[in-house]
């Protein structure tokens, strides 16, 4: 298995592929390719794995490809079950739980494929099948080929570990990350989110910012699998830390609400920047970081978006009183904002066009961006 290297996906919400193909890449998986729903990628061994785990900042989850085999038939999907090396994953006593998903195949019964498998990880390994468990296992069967693949990931990557306390519509980190991405700020100039709720956007800013990993703060299931215990994830974090950046960046968060001003200070606080992030309490029309506007930077958002009928309506002034500001910006300034409402993102003149379309919780939702100027 690891002489041809160890097939991973990264799996992400959907229409971040690119940006997290671009992400795999720049972290030295050269063979990234963005897949419908993550990105297929290859590590030469367990530190390849590490690495993987510390640095991408855009997926909720990272698995192995342990098995792909054609199917037509239960019997051939038991044995290729237990052909699998379970006990390279699994230990007598842990808990899993496997989730089927079939297409366009013989075997369609995705109850009685997960049972299949389910038997063949107890036979082999002794774990113990458990709903909610905290290792999972993927079976796919598209056209009857079969993938099976192990999560490695455990608690979903977006669990950072720095947010304790979120607002009333916090912003999951992979997305926040994916909006400064998309953004184009450069990392260096001055960054403002004027409605920083919980803090997550300037977070991940500032996690970008000074070359932080994203995974740095906690810790993932491959590490307790029999086959990877040794993996090297003190030293792949040391590596990360070698290339931390120390310069100060700017960056300034406010809210009008003081609640959400204190808690996403002390969730800043827990992310261990080198430098604070400015937080203020303060309505949008008198947001520090929108004073004395240096020629490049970016304003980054996530605006309230009501998802409840008649609250497009009285959102309409704060959506329009932004549009005129985003306008106003000087032309080196880049600003993006996410909003499940098409149409109140160009109020004001505001000359954000829609960039990508993904989904936040069951809500379709969209990241507009002010064009290159
Ligand atoms: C969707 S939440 C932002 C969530 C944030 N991205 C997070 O991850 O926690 C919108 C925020 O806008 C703030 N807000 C609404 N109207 C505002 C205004 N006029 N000026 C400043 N903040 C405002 C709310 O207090 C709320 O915290």
């Amino acid at each position: 298995m690891v002489d041809q290297g160890l097939r991973l996906f990264a799996a992400s919400a959907p229409g971040i592929e690119p940006l997290l193909e671009a992400e795999v890449r720049a972290l030295g998986f050269s063979d990234a390719a963005a897949e419908p729903g993550g990105v297929a990628f290859t590590a030469k061994d367990a530190r390849g794995i590490a690495r993987a785990h510390l640095g991408i900042g855009l997926a909720h989850s990272i698995r192995l490809r342990v098995a792909e085999f054609s199917a037509t038939r239960f019997d051939r999907l038991e044995r290729a079950a237990r052909a699998i090396d379970w006990q390279a994953y699994f230990r007598r006593e842990d808990r899993f739980e496997v989730r089927a998903h079939a297409r366009s195949s013989r075997l369609y019964h995705t109850g009685a494929i997960a049972e299949r498998v389910s038997e063949a990880i107890e036979a082999r390994a002794g774990a113990i099948l458990e709903r909610d468990a905290l290792h999972s296992v993927y079976v796919r069967v598209d056209r009857d080929r079969f993938t099976i693949s192990v999560d490695l990931s455990g608690e979903p990557l977006h669990r950072r570990g720095y947010r304790q306390y979120t607002g009333k519509a916090p912003l999951r980190e992979d997305l926040a990350r994916a909006l400064v991405l998309v953004s184009g700020w450069d990392r260096r100039s001055r960054l403002v989110d004027p409605m920083a709720g919980s803090g997550t956007i300037v977070i991940e800013a500032a996690l970008l910012a000074y070359g932080l990993a994203p995974g740095r703060f906690r810790d993932f299931a491959f590490t307790r699998f029999p086959v990877f215990e040794d993996a090297p994830l003190a030293l792949e974090r040391a590596r990360f830390e070698e290339r931390e950046r120390t310069e100060e960046v700017p960056i300034f968060a406010s809210d009008r609400d003081a609640g959400a001003v204190t808690h996403a200070a002390e969730n800043a606080g827990r992310a261990g920047l080198p430098h604070p992030i400015r937080f203020d309490r303060a309505p949008l029309s008198a947001a520090p970081g929108l004073a004395d506007l240096p020629d490049e930077g970016a304003l980054v958002t996530n605006p309230p978006y009501g998802r409840r009928v008649g609250a497009q309506g009285s959102l309409e002034p704060l959506y329009r009183a932004l549009g005129v500001r985003i306008a106003q910006l000087p032309p080196g300034f880049r600003a993006a904002l996410v909003s499940a409402d098409p149409r109140l993102p160009r109020l004001g003149g505001s000359g954000l066009e829609s960039a990508l379309l993904t989904d936040h919780g069951g809500t379709k939702v969209r990241f507009f961006v002010r064009p290159k100027g």
